[in-house]
């Protein structure tokens, strides 16, 4: 196995891995977060909404806190559910963040806003829904991604509110619910989407990539792909179902890998609408497949972020899984920014071609 999947222990006992925000070392905002609580005096029961590989989770432990952590991200689940056995503390399953009811007195989470407001405000009003009256909710997030308003907004529904912490472009805020009327809860978007001549209906809850449109990136990569009907295609990095509801359409026997739990939810729901077949895997890069499946067809659309950092590791892992599953005379296209190097890696399968080159784009394909 690559060492994509290899799992490392930090010096604070807990664990992380590749495609985890802050691989390497922790997350600046939860290191930040792991700072201020000297500041806090905490008791009862303690939920990390954005837990990571459980940093966080693990220090309230340390302190004799009866402690649950939720993680959405498939990869960061694999490292934070080692942390939580040698720790003892709980992992709740991704769905039970729509069951979260006022059961706990401290919640802890991390904004990214790199992914919309809908996905920030959803989080704040699960904050407030985890919370008993009179909990409080501690904020990490960044002052560039409208940190300050977002905190704001959350004062008028929380009633209190006060920054804790600045550092750099981090800050730390508390939460804490004196009013009792939750937040409207941000809904799943509806719309559709149109290419190679068919027409998908497709729901995407909160954060998920390219929701309400078709990535461009995604478009040029459906305008180059061969026809999928009667094909075995496999969608890695999926997001609410782009690519492989499209191929499902077209008669392709399609499945569909994704990290992120709301963009598998998300899917579900635009096979749903389409009243489609299709296979959907929450999983990180291909750790949920069947090591022997094979594939005709192989597409993808790499993420080469992981939070506001570029880093490559998850597309090239992407790729490797790709060729693992690839059957004979089977072939993979990608698309990708024109500057990212993606020739290398593909090419001890066999030629690469460059099959279009387009509104800043590449699309790359190999046969094996
Ligand atoms: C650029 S988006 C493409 C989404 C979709 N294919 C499309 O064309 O609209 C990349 C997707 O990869 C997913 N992703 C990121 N890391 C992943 C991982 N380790 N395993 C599986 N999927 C991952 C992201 O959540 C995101 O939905």
């Amino acid at each position: 196995m690559s060492t994509y999947f290899q799992v490392k222990q930090l010096e604070d006992g807990s664990f992380t891995k590749s495609g985890v925000r802050g691989f390497g070392y922790l997350d600046p905002a939860q290191a930040l977060l792991l700072e201020t609580l000297g500041q806090l005096e905490v008791s009862g029961s303690v939920l990390d909404l954005t837990a990571r590989g459980g940093a966080l989770a693990l220090e309230f432990r340390n302190q004799g806190l009866e402690v649950s952590a939720l993680e959405i991200s498939q990869t960061a689940i694999t490292a934070l559910s080692l942390t939580a056995k040698s720790a003892g503390f709980k992992v709740l399953e991704p769905a039970q963040v729509f069951d979260l009811e006022m059961q706990f007195d401290l919640a802890c989470l991390i904004l990214s806003a790199d992914r919309g407001n809908a996905l920030v405000r959803f989080w704040l009003e699960r904050a407030f829904a985890a919370t008993k009256p009179g909990g409080r909710v501690l904020v990490a997030g960044d002052k560039d991604k409208g940190f300050e308003r977002y905190f704001k907004e959350a004062k008028t529904f929380f009633g209190s509110a006060e920054i804790l912490e600045r550092s750099k472009g981090l800050r730390v805020g508390l939460l804490e619910k004196t009013l009792f009327e939750a937040p409207i809860q941000p809904r799943a978007e509806r719309f559709t989407i149109e290419a190679r001549g068919l027409k998908l209906e497709c729901e995407a809850l909160p954060g998920v990539f390219a929701s309400g449109k078709l990535d461009t990136a995604s478009k040029v990569l459906l305008e180059h792909l061969p026809n999928a009907s009667s094909k075995r295609v496999l969608d890695i990095g999926a997001g609410y179902g782009a690519l492989g509801g499209i191929l499902a359409l077209e008669g392709g026997s399609v499945t569909m890998l994704e990290d992120d739990w709301f963009s598998v939810q998300s899917i579900a729901r635009t096979l749903k609408l389409n009243n489609l077949n299709a296979r959907v895997l929450h999983s990180d890069v291909d750790s949920s497949l069947e090591k022997d499946a094979k594939f005709d067809l192989i597409v993808m659309n790499p993420p080469f972020h992981v939070g506001k950092d570029v880093i490559l590791d998850v597309a090239l892992e992407f790729i490797e899984a790709a060729k693992r599953h690839l059957a004979t005379h089977g072939e993979i296209y990608l698309v990708a920014n024109h500057f990212l190097p993606y020739e290398q890696p593909l090419a001890n399968l066999g030629r690469v071609r460059e099959v279009a080159r387009d509104r800043g784009f590449k699309v790359l394909a190999v046969s094996s």
